[in-house]
C-alpha cells in the first residue's frame, strides 16, 4: 500500500515526484549534440548486458520509489525501443501502486513496430524527437541519413493506437533553426504539440557553446510573425516546459529553456542510469549505486532509505548556476547514458 503522507523533500525543498529511467546508453542515431559520430564510433565502451538492470530489479526500485511519493516514470535512453520486450517492464510498471503516468522518450523509428504492444501494456505517453521537417537538415542532424518519413511513421503509428503525442525539437544555431516556422505550420496542421528544447551543455562530448543556443525568446519572436500565442498555466508543479497555444485552437508550442530560463526550483525529478545509478541532476557527474543494493538482496526498507538519503542530500541546481566556465570545465554524465 502506497503511503501518500510520505514525501521527502531535499536541500531546497522540492519533493521527488518523477523518475526517469534509462533503458540503454545505445541508439540507432548519431545527433551531433547528443552523441557525436566521431566519439560514439564502433570502438565505444557501451555497458554490456550484464551490467544492465533486468526489468525485475528496475520495477522493484519504481516500488521503491513510488512508496515515497514518486508518480511519474519515463523511460528513456539512449533509444529505449532498443531494449528487448520494452513492453513486459511498462507491464510491471503499469502494475505498480501509486504509478499514474508512465512515459517514454523516443527518436520514434520503432514505433510502428512497436507502439500497439506498448500501447496494450500500458503505456500512456511518447515524446518524439524530430529535428526538422527536412529531409536533408534531418538527415544531417541524425548522423545516420535517416530521412524525416519514418519518424513520421513512427508518430502516426503512436497517434493510431491512442498514445498522447508531443515532438521534441533541439534548436542549434545555423543547424536548425531554419526549421522553426516549419516545424510549427507542420504540427499545428497535424494538431500535435511541440516542444523547443534549447540546445544544452550536457556531457563533456558534444562541443556546446554558448552561442549555438537559440533561446527561448528568440524562437518565440520568430514565432509571433507568423501565429498568435496565448500562454497555457502551468499544469502542475515541476512542469518542464513553459507552454502556449495557437489562439482558438487546442495545439501547443512549449519551450524548454533550461540554458536561459532556468527551472531547478521546482525540479522534482531524479535519474536512473541503464546501470542502476541514481543521479540528481541531468548535469550531475556522480550517481549512487543501487544495481549494487539491489544485487546484495536489500530489503524495500534499506532500499527506500537509501533513496531517502541521496534524495535528502541533494542540492543541485546546475542550469541556475551555470557559467560558460562551468558548461565547459565540469565533468558531466553524457545524454545517452542518463537519458535526458
Ligand atoms: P513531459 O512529462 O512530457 O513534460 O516530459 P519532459 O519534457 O520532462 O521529457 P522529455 O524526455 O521529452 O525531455 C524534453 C527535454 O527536456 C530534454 O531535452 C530533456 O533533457 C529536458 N529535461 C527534462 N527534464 C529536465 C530537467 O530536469 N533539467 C533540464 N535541464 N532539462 C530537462
Ligand atoms: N540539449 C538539449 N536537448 C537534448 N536532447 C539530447 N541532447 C540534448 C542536448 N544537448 C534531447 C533529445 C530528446 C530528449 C531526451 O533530449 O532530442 O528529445
Ligand atoms: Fe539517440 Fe536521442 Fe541522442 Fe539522438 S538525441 S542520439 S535519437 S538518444
Ligand atoms: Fe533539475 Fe538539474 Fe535540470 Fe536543474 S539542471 S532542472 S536541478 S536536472
Amino acid at each position: 500500500m502506497v503511503n501518500q503522507a510520505i514525501s521527502i523533500q531535499d536541500q531546497h525543498h522540492r519533493p521527488l515526484r518523477d523518475i526517469r529511467i534509462s533503458v540503454t546508453d545505445r541508439c540507432n542515431f548519431r545527433c551531433s549534440y547528443c552523441m557525436p559520430a566521431d566519439i560514439f564510433g564502433p570502438d565505444f565502451p557501451f555497458l554490456q548486458r550484464k551490467e544492465l538492470l533486468t526489468f525485475e530489479e528496475i520495477s522493484r526500485l519504481v516500488k521503491c520509489f513510488a512508496e515515497i511519493g514518486v508518480k511519474k516514470v519515463r523511460l528513456t535512453g539512449g533509444e529505449p525501443l532498443l531494449r528487448k520486450d520494452l513492453h513486459i517492464l511498462i507491464k510491471q510498471l503499469s502494475l505498480i501502486d501509486g504509478i499514474e503516468d508512465i512515459a517514454l522518450t523516443t527518436n520514434g523509428i520503432y514505433l510502428p513496430k512497436y507502439a500497439k504492444e506498448l500501447k496494450q501494456a500500458g503505456l500512456q505517453r511518447v515524446n518524439i524527437s524530430l529535428d526538422a521537417i527536412e529531409d536533408e537538415i534531418f538527415k544531417d542532424m541524425n548522423g545516420r541519413s535517416v530521412g524525416v518519413s519514418p519518424v513520421l511513421k513512427g508518430i502516426a503509428a503512436a497517434k493510431k493506437e491512442g498514445l498522447i503525442v508531443k515532438v521534441n525539437m533541439v534548436v542549434k544555431k545555423g543547424l536548425n533553426d531554419s526549421q522553426i516556422i516549419p516545424m510549427a505550420k507542420y504540427f499545428k496542421k497535424e494538431e500535435i504539440p511541440i516542444r523547443y528544447i534549447e540546445f544544452m551543455d550536457v556531457g563533456s562530448t558534444n562541443g556546446w557553446n554558448y552561442d549555438q543556443v537559440v533561446t527561448k525568446k528568440q524562437i518565440f519572436h520568430q514565432l509571433e510573425e507568423h501565429f498568435e500565442l496565448e500562454p497555457v498555466e502551468q499544469r502542475y508543479f515541476g512542469e518542464v516546459a513553459t507552454c502556449y497555444r495557437h489562439k482558438g485552437t487546442d495545439t501547443e508550442v512549449g519551450f524548454i529553456t533550461s540554458v536561459s530560463e532556468s527551472f531547478c526550483s521546482s525540479c522534482t525529478r531524479a535519474r536512473i542510469s541503464a546501470d542502476g545509478k541514481m543521479y540528481n541532476c541531468l548535469f550531475a557527474s556522480k550517481g549512487h549505486d543501487f544495481k549494487k543494493i539491489l544485487r546484495a538482496n536489500a530489503s524495500s526498507e534499506t532500499i527506500i532509505e537509501e533513496i531517502k538519503k541521496v534524495w535528502g542530500a541533494r542540492h543541485d541546481r546546475y542550469s541556475d548556476e551555470r557559467t560558460e566556465h562551468s558548461a565547459k570545465m565540469r565533468e558531466k554524465i553524457e545524454m545517452s547514458y542518463i537519458g535526458g
